[in-house]
C-alpha cells in the first residue's frame, strides 16, 4: 500500500500535533498508510519512524509540542545525505511527505523533492516570518502566551511604579513583538523592521508621565535584543538612568513555545494539514501551504522561498501614535 510521510523540523510550535492529526486521518480517509519520522530529517536519516493510526493521534489536537519530535538537521544540507533520505523513503514506499515547520525545513523539502520524492511544506513556526503565507501555525498561541505573561508583569509594573522591558521571540522578524506590543498597549514596541531610538522612547516616558502616568511596558524583539550587548537589559538600564524610573527586563523566552493551541493554530493546522495530504494525493509535490486573505493556498517551494511578506507599519504607527 502506498504511504505518506510526515515530519515536524526545526523550532516546534503549538498547533504542530493538530497537523500531524489532521495529516495522518487524511491519508487514511485517502487510503493511504502514515509514516510518522523521528526528530525530523534525523528520523529521515536514520529510519527513526513510527507507523501512525487514527487512534495515534487521537488526544493530541489540544497539546503543544510535536509527538513526533523536532530537531533541526545540518546532515541533511548535504546531497549525499538527501539521497540516502529519499532511498529510505522509497523502502518505505512513500508516495510523498509532509514537511511541517519553518524556511529551513522547506529548503530540505525542496531537495527531497529534487531528488524524486514529491514534498509539500506547512508553515509551523511562532514567529510568523515565511513570506508565502499570512499565518503560520502556532503564531497565535505564541502571541496569547505573550500578551498574557505581559498583562501579569504589568500588575507588578504598576505596583512599584516601574517600566517593564518585555522581551519576546522573534529572531528574524517583529511579529510577535508588534502584535503583542499593540494588544498590551505598550509605550513603545521595538522591532528590527521600525527604527530604534533609544532618547525617542525616554522622550514618550517623560512626556506621559508630565500627565500621571507612572508605569510603562516596553515590548522589544529578540531580534532587536540580540545585536545589543547586554540586550533588554542594557535597554532597561538605559531607561533607569535616562528617566530615573526603575526599570526590569524580562526574557520571555521558550513559554511562548509551549502550550495548548488556540482555535485559531488548530483550525489553520487542520486545513493545511488536509490540504497538504490533497495535494500528494494528486500526484502534486513541490509546493509549500500558505494562508492568503484567509483561504489555504499553496505555492511552488522555489517562489515561496524567495517570497517576503512586508511589515504592518500601519499597525506599527497606530501603536505609536496612540501610546500617549
Ligand atoms: O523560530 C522560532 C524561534 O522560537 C525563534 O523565535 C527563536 O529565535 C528560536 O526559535 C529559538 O530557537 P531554539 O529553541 O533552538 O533556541
Amino acid at each position: 500500500m502506498d504511504r505518506i510521510g510526515v515530519l515536524t523540523s526545526g523550532g516546534d510550535a503549538p498547533g504542530m500535533n493538530a497537523a500531524i492529526r489532521a495529516v495522518t486521518r487524511a491519508a487514511i480517509a485517502k487510503g493511504y498508510e502514515v509514516v510518522g519520522f523521528l526528530r525530523g530529517y534525523n528520523g529521515l536519516l536514520n529510519n527513526k519512524y513510527m507507523s501512525l493510526s487514527a487512534r495515534d493521534v487521537s488526544d493530541i489536537i489540544h497539546r503543544g509540542g510535536t509527538i513526533l519530535y523536532t530537531a533541526r538537521c545540518l546532515e541533511f544540507k548535504e546531497w549525499d545525505n538527501v539521497v540516502k533520505g529519499k532511498e529510505n523513503c522509497d523502502d518505505l514506499f512513500l508516495k510523498g511527505l509532509v514537511v511541517i515547520g519553518g524556511d529551513g525545513s522547506f529548503r530540505g523539502a525542496l531537495d527531497l523533492t529534487k531528488a524524486g520524492l514529491p514534498c509539500i511544506g506547512i508553515p509551523g513556526t511562532i514567529d510568523n516570518d515565511i513570506g508565502c503565507t499570512d499565518y503560520t501555525i502556532g503564531y497565535d498561541t505564541a502571541m496569547n502566551t505573550a500578551m498574557e505573561m505581559v498583562d501579569k508583569i504589568r500588575d507588578t509594573a504598576q505596583s512599584h511604579d516601574r517600566c517593564s522591558v518585555i522581551e519576546v521571540m522573534g529572531n528574524k522578524a517583529g511579529w510577535i513583538a508588534l502584535n503583542v506590543g499593540t494588544a498590551v498597549g505598550a509605550m513603545a514596541i521595538v522591532t528590527m523592521e521600525a527604527e530604534y531610538n533609544i532618547d525617542e522612547i525616554v522622550g514618550k516616558i517623560k512626556a506621559t508621565q508630565a500627565t500621571g502616568k507612572q508605569h510603562f511596558i516596553i515590548v522589544v524583539s529578540e531580534g532587536v535584543a540580540a545585536k545589543i550587548d547586554g540586550g533588554s537589559d542594557y535597554i532597561a538600564k538605559q531607561i533607569t538612568q535616562k528617566t530615573g524610573i526603575e526599570s526590569r527586563a524580562t526574557v520571555l523566552g521558550h513559554v511562548q513555545r509551549g502550550g495548548n493551541p488556540t482555535l485559531r493554530d488548530r483550525l489553520v493546522a487542520t486545513e493545511m494539514g488536509y490540504y497538504a495530504v490533497d495535494l500528494l494525493d494528486k500526484g502534486i509535490g513541490q509546493r509549500v501551504v500558505g494562508q492568503k486573505d484567509g483561504k489555504v493556498c499553496d505555492f511552488g517551494i522555489v517562489d515561496a522561498l524567495q517570497m517576503t511578506k512586508p511589515f504592518d507599519m500601519n499597525l506599527y504607527r497606530i501603536a505609536d501614535e496612540i501610546s500617549l
